[in-house]
């Protein structure tokens, strides 16, 4: 999803930091002394099944991809390699539970909303529960980012936002979210176990989420539901996430500020951090008939969002957690890798024109052995935001109260305000300045991290600096961070740009791809990607059909003679981008998430009456769903070859 606002402050850092390394070791953050030997630990047995292991760097590199390419084009469905198929899992509606009513678009309800797979699915993560040789099972972890009001409900566009009512608004706080669904595989075909006791749905309205961490029960954080500030009903506009070594699904909260609307009181405190977060953004109708949604009645309520929520899947009656110590942005991806001393390490971006990179890493170490140790592990660390210097060289920043210019005197009184106020803290310190980072995938078997830069076509010719090197980037690009000796916990890091995207064909655009990419095998605005069993890169895309296709998914070499050589595998149907994707663990089956098809914009609106597809079910009288779609080869071996 694309917010159209900015990094409105003054960050001096668009060529120069304000932070030295010399400050920064000498600060006490220094990171504990890593392991020497890479390859000596050996933190497997997570129960995510997830491959969060420690890094070993000499790895040889992965086996190139073999699959024949699809076309760049742009029709009403989807499409896949040829020898592989692409079923539709699980659709917006579809029922979770025994007792969830049909899918009725044209009788919505909050009430069944509730008990249905919700709207614009998109971080998609994984927990396999077992596997046979022809069987699997497995729980889908799947965020339900936001609601597309006029093409998800009908009779309302029309005379847009004044039809807008209470009970709309309510289906639509209904649909926003998570959903936890087991699913599972017979021979090639996977399906929904409906009624699974371990099927949830987690809403933006009645799901209570502890807060825990720095800001828990910081005045800031207190409403006049909450007066403790301890607890808080519901996440939205969780956008990606990732799974912890512990089987935990981290969901991340990002363009939390269009749910609000209405202004602050005249000089109220709050004024430069919601502005700060584009507060309020007023694309939704809630707050004309929610307290919370109202800026001018409840101040306080938007620093209880835009945070990392930590949900168990495993347990459907567990309270999710808000980690607020790991900053509050518009988050976008939160992927956990852990370092060669147990510490855990998560990788996060801040989607939005000018932030930042960040990461974070625990305080405690990862207990391969005891699930319940690991249950608090994201409530303390130290959160860093990158500076990415013209000489290679990544500083990693410490948001530490006290640190540098993190004090009393800039309205740093505690690191609760540190971590709520986390662009701020980032501006003060020089960060530098990203032209939209998405999803950050750390690689536990190179010590290497891809960051996606989707696009920023607001960066001028005086902003570029060397990690966004491109004015008026309308296609985006991908940075590889080299962690040392796989040291995740790193404070200083390498970095070099793996390609800057878009048309290679066409000079202007100054496009890097691998001389061997084809004219299918480009593309523009990387979004999310996954790393499939093999080590391999996969990017899925949110704004190519700026360059005349549709959004999908694409193969992206790493190494040797295939680097940075893109080959295209999965196409959305038109409207929709894509989101989310996940490979099982052996390999074999990857998810993807499509997201908002049938969408439309300016130029071509579309509506729940009008959409630009029916997909995926091509009936008169049903609008286009999001689905989670999943992808297996016909004879069953490894994606991509
Ligand atoms: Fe929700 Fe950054 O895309
Ligand atoms: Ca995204
Ligand atoms: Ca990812």
């Amino acid at each position: 999803m694309i917010d159209a606002s900015e990094n409105i402050t003054s960050n001096p850092r668009i060529a120069e930091g304000t932070v030295t390394m010399n400050e920064i070791i000498a600060a006490r953050l220094s990171r504990r002394a890593m392991v020497g030997g890479l390859g000596a630990l050996a933190l497997t047995g997570c129960a995510s099944g997830a491959t969060n292991t420690v890094a070993v760097t000499k790895n040889a590199p992965p086996p190139p991809f073999n699959f024949a390419e699809i076309a760049r084009g742009m029709d009403e469905t989807h499409h896949v390699a040829a020898g592989y198929r692409a079923d539709v899992l699980i659709r917006w509606g579809d029922p979770l539970f025994s007792d969830s009513p049909a899918f009725d678009p044209l009788n919505q309800s909050a009430t069944a909303q509730r008990r249905q797979f919700g709207y614009n699915n998109d971080f998609i993560g994984y927990t396999p529960l077992g596997k046979g040789d022809a069987d699997e099972r497995g729980l889908l972890c799947v965020n339900h980012e936001y609601s597309s009001t006029t093409l998800m409900l009908p009779g309302v566009a029309a005379d847009y936002p004044k039809s807008m009512t209470r009970e709309l608004c309510a289906i639509e706080m209904a649909a926003h979210g998570g959903s936890v669904v087991e699913v599972a595989r017979k021979g090639e075909q996977w399906s929904v176990v409906r009624g699974s006791r371990y099927n949830r749905r987690v809403t933006a309205d009645t799901t209570p989420m502890t807060i825990s961490g720095p800001a828990a029960g910081h005045p800031r954080m207190r409403t006049s539901v909450d007066p403790a500030g301890t607890t808080v009903s519901g996440m939205m506009n969780n956008c990606a996430g990732g799974m912890t070594p512990w089987g935990t699904w981290l969901s991340a909260e990002e363009n939390i500020n269009g749910n609000f609307l209405g202004e602050l009181p005249a000089g109220h405190p709050e004024a430069a951090n919601h502005k700060r977060m584009g507060l309020p953004g007023s694309w939704y109708q809630w707050g004309r008939f929610e307290d919370r949604y109202n800026l001018a009645k409840e101040p306080n309520e938007p620093n209880r969002f835009g945070w990392i929520v930590e949900i168990d899947p495993l347990d459907p009656t567990s309270k999710p957690k808000k980690r607020t110590a790991l900053g509050r942005f518009k988050h976008e991806g939160c992927e956990t890798v852990v370092a060669p001393d147990g510490r855990v390490v998560i990788y996060m971006g801040d989607d939005q024109r000018f932030d930042y990179v960040y990461k974070f890493v625990t305080k405690g170490r990862f207990d391969a052995k005891n699930r319940a140790a690991n249950r608090d592990l994201l409530d303390e660390g130290t959160l860093f935001v990158a500076r990415f210097d013209a000489d290679g060289t990544i500083a990693w920043l410490p948001l530490v109260h006290g640190f540098g210019p993190l004090t009393p005197a800039n309205g740093f009184a505690s690191q609760a305000d540190v971590v709520i106020e986390a662009r701020r803290a980032g501006d003060l310190l020089g960060a530098t300045p990203m032209d939209r980072p998405e999803d950050v995938e750390p690689d536990p078997r190179t010590g290497r991290v891809w960051v996606m830069l989707t696009n920023n076509s607001r960066r001028t010719a005086a902003q570029v600096n060397a990690a966004n090197p491109r004015a008026d980037n309308k296609f985006g690009h991908i940075i590889e961070i080299r962690e040392p000796d796989g040291d995740f916990a790193a404070t200083s890091s390498r970095w070099e740009i793996l390609v800057r995207c878009g048309d290679p064909a066409d000079p202007a655009v100054g496009a890097t791809w691998n001389g061997s990419t084809s004219p299918n095998g480009w593309l523009g605005s990387p979004d999310n990607c996954a790393l499939d069993a093999k080590g391999r890169l996969w990017v899925s895309t949110d704004g190519n059909d700026a360059t005349g296709a549709a959004d999908g998914l694409w193969a992206i070499g790493t190494d040797g003679g295939d680097r940075a050589r893109g080959q295209h595998f999965f196409r959305c149907p038109v409207g929709a981008e894509l989101c989310g994707p996940r490979f099982t663990p052996d390999g074999d089956t990857l998810f993807v998430a499509v997201q908002h098809p049938g969408d439309g914009d300016d130029n071509n609106p579309a509506s729940f009456e009008k959409p630009a597809t029916r997909w995926p079910d091509f009936q008169p009288n049903m609008p286009p769903r999001p689905s989670v779609v999943a992808i297996r080869r016909e004879d069953g071996g490894p994606i991509g070859g």
